[in-house]
């Protein structure tokens, strides 16, 4: 029997159809890695990464940043929970006996019925570059002496080597993840810090659990500076509570040179280490037309000189590409202001958090969109940054595994699981990056690319490509 002629007529369209699907179907890898399962809870108080140091208002919570916008400035920060004690850092380069001091400056808030230790800042400035300084702070019995590498001098062909770790918080798969990024065999120089740090918030704002994070990253926060960006746990906003002022704890405690980039808010600013421009974003600040963010980062852009500083990177805390069901479109109106910029600019990558797993996205754009044409489909687009969600450090919200289906195109690789990602600069035409999952041995690579530098390398770097 023959099929008849009207069933032949729906043939061209039965096909487009199948066409059509199997093109929405063609995303990426999703990951087939199986996590144990189990709960994710906090480390209790007690536990020994967030015991305090031995001796009366010794300085504790010692962390580090970028102190200028060059990397000759340190800013040393602790906080002493009796007294004020000394603000001066005592500081020495390695291969020098000279001791020179800084002063400091001393701070503490309250929230709600907590009152914080003394809080100090301290920058260091004209510091040589690549360099290795011991500091000491505290006095007597109390001091306590540390080390960090200054960045080499800003520069094309610089390498450098940073790490990346978003939403950590203060569980046992936190610990894990600092761990794993400690013995890296890559060793990164300096962490970038898609934000979401101690999420005391969850502790009905108890600021005790800022303290004891404090406690818990210095093994590493005071040895490389972190680089900060300010997440949805750091707002501590609760007019319930009578706190009103947003950001309050983490501004406090975390400063970051923002000045040095004209930025009118510690919430976004930009620095420049090795061979990499680094431009911060708060997904939780105004960043409409007109408003101070906003105007800073269309002045800031075009400041980018990709002959001094090839590698164009940019941390936020909300994504704009991100394919779980978990913070989905959250990031979608900062997309809409900026997507065209970074497409202009032909930012490099990328670094989110706040969705607690590990996403990796196609070079994309979305911003063909006219409110008239109906052009609203992310489109491959070689001036644009590959989109990376690392908001996998292990915090006691879990990891997030549920995901929307199929995978869509710009996706090109998702996998619920904790982790960290190193981001390898080699030159200004490569940089290796890898992530790599807490479950796996230490050297072990998940996902990893070459990245080819949009400015000095311009091609299509994805691995769907090769
Ligand atoms: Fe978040």
């Amino acid at each position: 029997m023959g099929v008849p002629s009207f069933l032949w007529w729906s043939v061209p369209p039965l096909l487009c159809l199948l066409l059509n699907l199997a093109e929405l179907c063609n995303g990426g890898i999703t990951s087939s890695f199986v996590r144990k399962v189990e709960k994710t809870i906090d480390m209790p108080l007690h536990s020994d990464v967030f015991r305090a140091p031995p001796h009366y208002n010794a300085p504790q919570q010692v962390h580090i940043t970028q102190g200028d916008h060059v990397g000759k400035a340190v800013i040393v920060s602790w906080v002493t929970m009796n007294g004020p004690g000394s603000d001066t850092v005592v500081y020495w380069s390695e291969n020098s006996k000279q001791k020179n001091k800084a002063k400091g400056m001393v701070t503490t808030y309250k929230f709600h019925n907590y009152t914080s230790g003394y809080i100090h800042h301290c920058t260091i400035m004209n510091l040589k570059f690549n360099t290795k300084y011991y500091y000491e702070v505290g006095i007597g019995r109390t001091a306590r002496t540390f080390w960090f590498i200054t960045p080499p001098q800003v520069g094309p062909d610089v390498p450098y080597t940073f790490g990346l770790m978003g939403d950590l918080g203060q569980s046992y798969d936190s610990n894990t993840t600092l761990t794993h990024y400690e013995l890296n065999p890559t060793k990164g120089k300096a962490v970038l810090f898609v934000g979401d740090l101690s999420y005391a918030d969850n502790y009905d704002y108890n600021n005790v659990r800022w303290d004891t994070w404090g406690r818990f990253v210095e093994r590493i926060a005071a040895y490389q500076p972190w680089i900060w960006t300010a997440g949805n746990h750091e707002i501590d906003f609760a007019p319930e509570l009578g706190e009103t002022q947003p950001f309050k704890p983490y501004t406090h405690r975390y400063p970051v040179p923002y000045k040095a980039s004209k930025s009118s808010s510690p919430l976004w600013y930009s620095i420049k280490r090795a061979s990499a421009y680094i431009i911060v974003l708060s997904s939780y600040s105004a960043y409409g037309k007109y408003t101070p963010q906003n105007t800073w980062l269309e002045e800031e852009l075009p400041k980018v000189n990709r002959r001094e500083t090839p590698w164009l990177i940019v941390l936020m805390h909300s994504p704009w590409y991100n394919s779980y069901n978990y913070h989905f479109m959250e990031g979608e109106t900062m997309r809409v202001m900026y997507e065209p910029w970074f497409v202009k600019y032909k930012v490099d990558v990328v670094f989110a958090g706040h969705v607690h797993a590990y996403e990796r996205s196609e070079r994309v754009s979305n911003i063909a969109y006219n409110i008239i044409n109906g052009n609203c489909h992310p489109v491959s687009d070689q001036s644009a940054p590959v989109y990376i969600t690392i908001g996998d450090g292990g915090n006691l919200e879990g990891l997030t595994a549920s995901m929307t289906e199929p995978q869509p195109k710009y996706s090109a690789f998702r996998e619920a699981s904790f982790g960290h990602a190193i981001f390898d600069i080699k030159n200004r035409t490569h940089a290796y990056y890898s992530w790599h999952r807490n479950q796996d041995g230490y050297a072990v690579q998940a996902d990893s690319l070459w990245f080819y530098n949009r400015f000095w390398h311009p091609v299509d770097d994805s691995t769907s490509a090769r």
